[in-house]
């Protein structure tokens, strides 16, 4: 059983994961919107993994006999100052979130509420690679700067990355 303050905090993650979902999904629409379908492809699967990220919470807090409160979705930014404000922004919103996980997880733990923690370890992870695949790719593309030719290559490269759904992991 999940104590109230657990509860809400678990609640006010999930909509936060679609708020990052959306966020994602503004960036991929501005990526098409100045002919970059490849770094847009990037953000479509990354707005994926947010709602997977929302439903892991969603479904932990079913199976603990809590129940999810659905809020409406903020408006995401839409308008960009170029690419690199885009992976700038991204690293920032990943950088938000470990934030907010960590908080959660200082509430796990002082309820001494050692399933949710274990849950939480999963999200510790992923926001390891969250973080480090933002900050990768924004210094890549400061590193690309004004040069068409390499801006194009990564484009090609980012059109590679392909949606895993977590039951086929
Ligand atoms: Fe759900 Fe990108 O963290």
């Amino acid at each position: 059983m999940l104590s109230e303050k657990l509860l809400k905090a678990l609640n006010e993650q999930v909509n936060f994961e679609f708020y990052s979902s959306y966020t994602y999904l503004a960036m991929a629409g501005y990526c098409e919107s100045i002919d970059l379908s490849g770094f847009a492809n990037f953000f479509r699967v990354q707005a994926k993994e947010e709602l997977d990220h929302a439903m892991k919470l969603y479904d932990y807090v079913y199976q603990k006999n809590g129940s999810i409160e659905l809020e409406q979705v903020n408006k995401p930014q839409i308008e960009y100052d170029g690419i690199i404000d885009v992976f700038q922004k991204g690293y920032e919103h990943e950088q938000l979130v470990t934030k907010k996980i960590y908080l959660l997880t200082d509430i796990a733990y002082e309820e001494r509420e050692h399933s949710t923690i274990s849950l939480l370890k999963w999200f510790i992870d992923e926001q390891v690679e969250e973080e480090n695949n933002f900050n990768a790719l924004l210094k890549k593309v400061r590193r690309v700067g004004d040069n068409q030719a390499a801006l194009y290559l990564l484009d090609d490269e980012l059109q590679k990355r392909q949606y895993v759904s977590p039951q086929t992991v």
